[in-house]
């Protein structure tokens, strides 16, 4: 008997066409993969966005595109994340355009594969920066601005530092990092209308983070219950229905849209193998480890 698999679901057969009409997401790391889905669809739902990252040309050519399939506007601004006068700038612009912010996705993040011993201190400091002052420098500079909409927040984290994962010291580090942070924000500012909530992704497909980061071969079916990858309009709906007015009472909460996958999950590389000898398992990572 083969295993049951849920296919993925256009959000439109759940949520109200206009569920967002009149609201303003500002997103950063919108410019591809799950967090450019996460706002192409909550536009194809009334939202206009600014999508911010640090590829200029990327980011006006996703936003023209982002335009055209949903007839919403879509503001791209470029800044990096570790700098808090480039997101100031690039709050400033969103808000001389919209007049305001209600949502905001803290999504930009960087990964790469590497053991603890081939991390320099800078490569370490560098993914933390991304994700979790990036975070931090998010929240900072557009807070004055979701307290008066009464808004919310949404960190793109992941659900690999639930356990000691080979190669990804830095990333599981930094992610801890953004849970804890999306509570204390969630506490801090709950009283002030603001809340804040967490997605964790599992592994999900026709994303730059999965074709770099699995094994060859890496078969999902094997190790998710719901017996196949993640699409990117999962985690959309799950995005959609945490920024809805029927999650008004959801906040500080991390909810992960794996499939199940982190509870049975297997070591994708053989454990101790991978790290008594890299070298027999170049072959089969895809990209540089
Ligand atoms: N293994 C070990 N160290 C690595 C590495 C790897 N695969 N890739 C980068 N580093 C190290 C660099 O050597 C450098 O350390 P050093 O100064 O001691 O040499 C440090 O990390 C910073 O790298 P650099 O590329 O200069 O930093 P950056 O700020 O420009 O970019 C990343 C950081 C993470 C964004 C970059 O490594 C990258 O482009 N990653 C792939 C894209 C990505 O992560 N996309 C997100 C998909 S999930």
């Amino acid at each position: 008997m083969s295993a049951y698999k849920p296919q993925a679901s256009d959000s439109k057969a759940t949520f109200k066409h206009d569920l967002f009409k009149g609201k303003v997401l500002f997103c950063t790391g919108g410019r591809s993969g799950i967090c450019y889905k996460i706002v192409e669809t909550m536009m194809s739902h009334g939202v206009d966005a600014a999508i911010v990252g640090r590829d200029a040309k990327g980011l006006a050519e996703s936003a023209m595109n982002l335009e055209k399939s949903t007839g919403q506007r879509c503001l791209p601004t470029s800044a990096d994340v570790r700098d808090p006068k480039q997101l100031e700038k690039a709050v400033k612009d969103t808000v001389d355009k919209y007049g305001k912010i209600d949502f905001v996705i803290c999504g930009a993040a960087g990964n790469f594969l590497a053991p603890i011993t081939s991390l320099s201190s800078n490569a370490f400091k560098a993914v933390v920066d991304i994700d979790l002052l990036g975070t931090y420098n998010t929240i900072k500079a557009t807070l004055p601005y979701v307290r008066e909409s009464h808004g919310s927040y949404l960190h793109i984290s992941a659900t690999l530092h639930y356990r000691g994962l080979p190669y990804q010291a830095h990333v599981s580090a930094a992610k801890a990092g953004v849970d804890a942070l999306s509570n204390v924000l969630a506490v801090e500012e709950g009283p002030r209308g603001v809340r804040s909530n967490v997605i964790a992704p599992g592994p999900i497909g026709n994303t730059e983070g999965m074709s770099r980061l699995t094994p060859k071969g890496w078969q999902a079916q094997n190790d998710i219950p719901l017996g196949r990858m993640g699409d990117t309009s999962d985690i959309a709906n799950a995005a959609l229905f945490l920024f809805s007015p029927a999650a008004n009472w959801i906040t500080g909460t991390v909810l992960a849209v794996d499939g199940g996958e982190n509870h049975i999950r297997q070591l994708s590389l053989p454990y101790p193998q991978s790290l008594l000898d890299p070298e027999s398992v170049k072959g089969l990572i895809k990209g540089k480890l």
